[in-house]
């Protein structure tokens, strides 16, 4: 049976140490402060915004969700990114994804200031990123690598399959992977829609990072004994026996999976805390890097 990598913890030892940095900046009257634009009803992104919520709540962050209509035209959602860049009490400022087919997401991320940019989507973030210069890593991608690396599974001279290639996940985490960096340094591999058979590639890796967005793409036959397995799949699936009647499942087929790999990551309680505490820790070096401190 495999090693559970519990990021709901490693979330919570990371967010004790970011709360130090919050009283340091307290002492220096700063809040660092996060705005969050929730276009639309789209039931997972109002969940995910509303954990982001409670996260700031939780460790002391000024926090502001500001939600509007799908029918909004983008001249006004680029009023409202407009106003926030100049809001001295927002540090971080996020869009949730995805945007309305009529909203040209390019456009809309290209407007938020790269300064203020936590999600690291911003085109010349995406740029210093893949130079390896410091910037604002997107948050799944860095939640992902400091996972690896606190539960003893360094990536460092692994080979990293990756399967996707999404802006999000997918890209920026192979581009993180393979620098020549402490906690990097891997080679890397990513299968996408083109790749035809996954198995041959997949069953090579060290490290299986599965980012498709499906239920249980990744099967046990597709895997090596010995393989760290990170799950970054959230799919909402119907499940009557659940008061909610549904479920959230990854893209890894867990039961079976589990029992034949090193360690792997279970959905919910895995990449997703990660991801919230990067989003944390973006917004508090957003706020020191704005105010000198
Ligand atoms: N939608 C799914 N994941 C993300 C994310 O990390 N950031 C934003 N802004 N939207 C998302």
């Amino acid at each position: 049976m495999a090693q559970i990598i519990d990021g709901k913890k490693i979330a919570r030892e990371i967010e004790k140490e970011l709360s130090l940095e919050l009283e340091y900046l307290k002492k220096h009257n700063v809040q660092p402060g996060l705005a969050v634009i929730l276009v639309g009803e789209n039931p997972a992104s109002q969940s995910y915004v509303r954990m982001k919520g409670k996260a700031c709540e939780r460790l002391g962050l000024f926090s502001k969700t500001i939600k509007l209509p799908a029918t909004i035209p983008q001249s006004a959602l680029l009023i409202e990114i407009e106003k926030l860049k100049h809001n001295p009490l927002v540090h971080g400022i996020l869009v949730q994804l995805p945007l309305p087919k009529h909203i040209d997401e390019k456009v809309i991320l290209a407007a938020v200031s790269p300064e203020k940019d936590v999600d690291g989507f911003h085109p010349m973030n995406k740029g210093k990123l893949m130079a390896g210069e410091d910037t604002f890593i997107p948050c799944t991608p860095a939640g992902i690598q400091e996972m690896l690396v606190r539960s003893g599974f360094s990536p460092e001279g692994k080979h990293v399959v990756v399967v996707g290639r999404s802006q999000i996940v997918g890209l920026p985490v192979a581009l993180l992977l393979m620098h020549k960096k402490t906690g990097a340094n891997a080679t890397v591999t990513v299968c996408h829609t083109g790749s035809g058979d996954l198995t041959p590639f997949t069953r090579q890796a060290d490290i299986l990072i599965a980012a498709v967005g499906k239920p249980a793409v990744i099967t046990a036959d597709m895997v090596r004994e010995g393989c760290i397995i990170i799950d970054v799949g959230s799919n909402r699936i119907a499940d009557p026996t659940t008061e909610k009647g549904y479920r959230f499942t990854g893209d890894v087929a867990y039961e079976s999976v589990s029992q034949k790999v090193r360690a792997i990551t279970p959905v919910p309680g895995g990449v997703g805390p990660m991801t919230i505490v990067m989003l944390l820790k973006n917004t508090i070096k957003a706020a020191r890097l704005q105010t000198n401190l």
